[in-house]
């Protein structure tokens, strides 16, 4: 073939190919135009990407736009259509009425190849999440957790104690790093099955760990952002890039001469995963009631294989399809790592919050301490479940601090798995639903007739929409740890409360700054 035809052939393959993606960008980017959608204007590739990395808090964007655009509007990762919805018809119907087609979540950019074996709670998907919860379910019940207090309430006597010494120093504290040590020293004991010094030993590694694992904001991660905007592309870079992690970590484990960055999830798979076997080894000697060994009691060697199951049916009951009450060691390793993951920052930053409304609300402060005084005696160091359980305006109080400070939005999305009808809307398969918290928990409709922006832990004594409470989620799939969270938060409220009365200090920020990370942080 003559030179020169190869050229010409080839620069028409190249704008053939440039034209082929702009059509297909362009179609794509039609979808909400199309179905009359309204939503912020897409730019070519990146879609609504730009502004989202830019923003400073990305739920904040969110709820601006919810400001301009609506209820139900439309927006796009790169080329994939988001629905963003802050009304709580639809998400009922999206969360629980129509739930076997929206059972999983926006998948997550981080999986590690051959992560499938490992699969944990939070991203098994189809039979084998319904499966993994039908047996953590009932780990997580009023009789286990009340199993599990003197667990918990060790960790909080260490926390009180330390504050105790700042107390009698009289000097300023940063709870904050107090409490995600608590937290994390509660999940050790309750899902590790060990009791570790993380409140003392800043440096424990894997308080360490788990700091620099929740820190990042992994949505602003460089090769996240290229999976987002170029699914293609940027999911095959990301796995390259995965690979080379992971050899750097046999590496580093291989040759103790050889120190290269390591990725904190791998490291906290491997040590857990040594642990989980160590502790299974020694099972039968250990007499002791806590998620890991509830887990052991289900544990099995042989490999599962799931039957496709109806995802509406109830799992407490199991009526039409039986589930293997099993769960493999691998799945054990990666649900005490979600434990870890999703169970110590959110915690710690809910108490936090707290702490900031006693601080400043001394009326509130004075009603929780009368509520406290009044049912529990003042002899009593570590109150039961029952007790705790009884102090409805603490409950109040918590639920008002959750509505107002939203810490894990992150993971409220459902992924459409199946063409279907809501209201006016026709939702496709394929397409994501992104709940804005903060649109839902500051409408007046749904919260007033108090003001929403006022901190009013009594309007939780009216009952509302079951879409309007969305910081532990809702339907089948919502907060598998709600009563340990909320256990573990009174109890430290209950104790902080009949120890110290809490007073705001010079060093406040007069408007307290939230940060996006795995979690939202004060
Ligand atoms: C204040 C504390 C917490 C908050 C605000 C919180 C919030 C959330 C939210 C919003 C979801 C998503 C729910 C949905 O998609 O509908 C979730 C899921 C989950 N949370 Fe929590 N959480 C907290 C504490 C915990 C604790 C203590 C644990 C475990 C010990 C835990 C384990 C999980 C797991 C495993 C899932 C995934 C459930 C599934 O997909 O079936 N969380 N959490």
């Amino acid at each position: 073939m003559p030179f020169e035809l190869t050229i010409w052939l080839s620069v028409g393959a190249v704008l053939l190919a440039i034209l082929l993606i702009v059509a297909f960008v362009r179609r794509k980017h039609s979808y909400f135009v199309a179905a009359n959608i309204p939503g912020p204007p897409p730019t070519f590739l990146l879609g609504n990407l730009g502004t989202l990395w830019q923003a400073s808090h990305y739920f904040r964007q969110l709820e601006s736009w919810t400001h301009q655009y609506g209820k139900v509007y439309g927006m796009f990762e790169g080329t994939a259509p988001i629905y963003v919805v802050s009304d709580v018809d639809f998400l009922e119907q999206v969360f629980i009425t129509q739930f076997a087609k929206f059972d999983r979540r926006k998948p997550l950019l981080f999986l590690l190849p051959g992560q499938e074996k490992r699969l944990h709670v939070f991203d098994a998907n189809g039979p084998t999440w319904r499966r993994q919860r039908y047996i953590l379910n009932p780990a997580f019940s009023k009789a286990k957790l009340t199993q599990m207090l003197p667990l918990i309430n060790g960790c909080v006597d260490e926390f009180v104690q330390t504050l105790a010494s700042y107390a009698d120093e009289n000097v300023d504290v940063d709870v904050c790093p107090m409490y995600f040590r608590m937290t994390v020293d509660t999940i050790f004991r309750c899902a590790f099955s060990f009791d570790t010094d993380v409140q003392r030993n800043l440096s424990n590694p894997y308080l360490t760990r788990y700091d620099d694992l929740l820190s990042v904001d992994a949505r602003k991660l460089f090769f996240a952002k290229l999976a987002t905007a170029l699914p293609a592309l940027g999911g095959f870079i990301l796995q390259i890039f995965m690979r080379l992690f992971m050899l750097l970590h046999k590496l580093n484990k291989t040759f103790s001469f050889v120190h290269f960055p390591e990725m904190p999830l791998l490291w906290l798979l491997d040590h857990i995963g040594e642990h989980v076997i160590r502790v299974r080894t020694e099972e039968n000697e250990i007499d002791r009631v806590d998620l890991l060994h509830i887990m052991l009691d289900a544990a099995t060697d042989q490999s599962i294989v799931d039957e496709e199951a109806h995802c509406d049916e109830d799992i407490s009951t199991s009526a039409r399809t039986p589930i293997v009450k099993k769960l493999t060691i691998n799945e054990i390793l990666g649900n005490v790592f979600i434990f870890g993951a999703a169970g110590t920052e959110t915690t710690a930053n809910i108490l936090s919050y707290c702490t900031y409304i006693l601080a400043t609300d001394h009326e509130v402060q004075q009603k929780l301490q009368d509520e406290i005084d009044a049912n529990i005696d003042s002899n009593v160091q570590s109150p039961t479940y029952e007790m705790i359980d009884k102090l409805e305006y603490l409950d109040m109080f918590i639920k008002e601090v959750n509505r107002m400070y939203p810490v894990g939005p992150i993971a409220l999305t459902r992924l459409c798995m199946q063409d279907t009808t809501i209201g006016q809307y026709t939702v496709k398969k394929g397409t994501v639903v992104q709940v804005d918290p903060y649109s839902i928990h500051y409408d007046v409709d749904l919260w007033g007739p108090v003001d929403p922006y006022k901190f009013y832990p009594e309007r939780h004594a009216t009952k509302r929409h079951p879409l309007a409470y969305v910081s532990f989620g809702a339907g089948p799939r919502s907060c598998v740890g709600i009563r340990f969270a909320m256990m573990e938060i009174k109890m430290t409220c209950v104790r902080l409360l009949k120890t110290f009365t809490i007073l705001k200090c010079g060093k406040r920020e007069s408007n307290f700054q939230i940060h996006d990370r795995a979690t939202i942080k004060p």
